[in-house]
């Protein structure tokens, strides 16, 4: 691929989390391309840097949609009216779900899904008359928003720690399951019963005061597309069904095909009880976010004739459905999902060849959802020193090159370690898959001759 190099702007009106980086000024999105205001393309290897534009940037019938709605009627209060647009989604929506998942609502985003999916948990096991649940079993490594119960449940450090002071403390952090960090000593199968074990005796401990399991089926952001051991969830399902604990299954990023799946937890046998959705649900055409519910779930709520308590000014508004409906019909009529899987598997091979580069420790993940680790000593697993900031170099020297990756931190217990996920639009072809191993390989030996 061409080298590029960005045309820097600063930023002065905006509150940034960098106040002293600049960026390139981007104007436009087409396929798995974004485009500058030089013309300069980007391959977008990350999804608009999380894992969002499944369906691909500047999709004509979604955006006909869009507009269509919002010049028929954009938004509606739910306990007033209801919506054929809506009611149509909705049915697609569970039927793109595994069975058995029969109803659902919108939000605006992954954080309010998470918000919205440990409040239906709650309020399931308020209307079996259990007052004492208030807790959520969550894992260290994971994230699953910013608000401040979705930072509390999650645990990611670096974002986590800032807000302690603001949360309640109640809620509880198992280790994730990381195979490829598994202590040296043990095998993959005696590395899962020891986080069974360890589950187990914190559910023992806290009996009837655990709401729910919350968990992504292959962790994004946090770890860099770690899928678990192979029979992690339906071991954990088992604990959780003997305690009444629901398991919510976070598939803000794994859902919609990301994974080669429609819904990541797919791969695992199909255990979540919830699943929290946003990002791929509209490809980033809106601001979007789905809680579906099992009827397991529903089943108590609906009989004690509280409706659920939640709601907001944006839920469920015609608007969205719209946009979402479209972006179902573009993953089912492109076949996006088996697109995801068969691609996927070719970036996941051009990707394993650079395992022989200096300081690539893994590669990972299902489907178009790929982590690469970094490592200073291949033979320890040591991660490189924070401050070197290898994996954001990286990401700086792909960019400069045309490609488009999301560096992370805190691979290794939040605090060290770093690595890049790569989460491209599911439209990808097997050429630009090639482009994105290229770039990255010659980005990685950029930075390794200077670190
Ligand atoms: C797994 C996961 N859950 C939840 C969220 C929060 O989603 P949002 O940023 O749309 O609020 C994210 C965001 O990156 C995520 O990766």
């Amino acid at each position: 691929m061409p080298s590029v190099r960005p045309r820097h702007v600063i930023h002065s009106h905006l509150v940034c989390a960098d106040y002293d980086a600049s960026y390139p000024e981007i104007v436009a999105g087409e396929g798995a391309y974004v485009i500058d205001r030089d013309g300069r393309r980007y391959l977008d290897a990350s999804g608009c840097t999380a894992a969002v534009t499944n369906i691909g940037h500047g999709h004509p019938a979604v955006a006909a949609a869009l507009a269509r709605q919002a010049q028929t009627l954009a938004v509606h209060p739910t306990h007033v009216f209801h919506s054929e647009v809506l009611e149509r989604y909705l049915g697609r929506l569970c039927a793109f779900a595994p069975e058995g998942f029969n109803r659902a609502w919108t939000i605006c985003g992954g954080t309010e899904a998470i918000e919205n999916a440990v409040k239906l948990a709650y309020q399931y096991h308020r209307a079996k008359g259990r007052t004492s649940r208030t807790r959520v079993l969550g894992r260290r490594g994971s994230y699953h928003g910013n608000s401040i119960l979705a930072l509390d449940v999650g645990g990611l450090k670096p974002r986590r720690d800032f807000y302690l002071g603001l949360m309640g403390g109640q809620h509880l952090h198992l280790s994730p399951c990381f195979p490829w960090r598994r202590p040296a000593e043990l095998s993959e199968e005696a590395y899962e019963d020891s986080l069974i074990d360890e589950a187990a005796k914190v559910l023992a401990q806290h009996d009837d005061e655990v709401i729910a399991f919350l968990a992504e089926p292959v962790v994004g952001a946090a770890l860099g597309a770690v899928a678990p051991t192979p029979r992690y969830f339906e071991r954990m399902a088992a604990l959780c069904r003997e305690h009444d604990v629901l398991m919510i299954a976070d598939e803000v990023m794994t859902g919609f095909g990301r994974t080669g799946r429609a819904f990541g937890c797919e791969h695992f046998g199909n255990h979540a009880d919830i699943l929290a959705c946003a990002k791929g649900i509209s490809g980033g055409y809106v601001p979007m976010g789905a809680v579906i519910a099992h009827d397991r779930v529903l089943e108590p709520i609906v009989r004690s004739g509280l409706p659920f308590q939640s709601g907001q000014t944006y839920s469920c508004i015609p608007l969205v459905a719209a946009v979402g409906e479209a972006v179902l019909d573009v993953i089912e009529d492109e076949r996006l999902v088996e697109a995801s899987a068969r691609v996927g598997a070719h970036l996941h091979e051009g990707l394993c060849t650079l395992l022989d580069r200096r300081g690539v420790g893994d590669v990972r993940g299902l489907g178009m959802f790929l982590g690469v680790e970094f490592v200073q000593d291949e033979a320890t697993k040591a991660p490189f020193e924070p401050a070197l900031g290898v994996a954001k170099k990286v990401q700086a020297a792909a960019l400069e090159r045309g490609v488009v990756t999301y560096a992370c931190r805190g691979t290794v217990e939040g605090t060290q370690g770093d690595h890049l996920l790569f989460a491209p639009p599911l439209v990808l072809s097997k050429g630009q898959a090639d482009d994105i191993v290229d770039v990255l390989g010659a980005s990685i030996d950029a930075v390794m001759a200077t670190t």
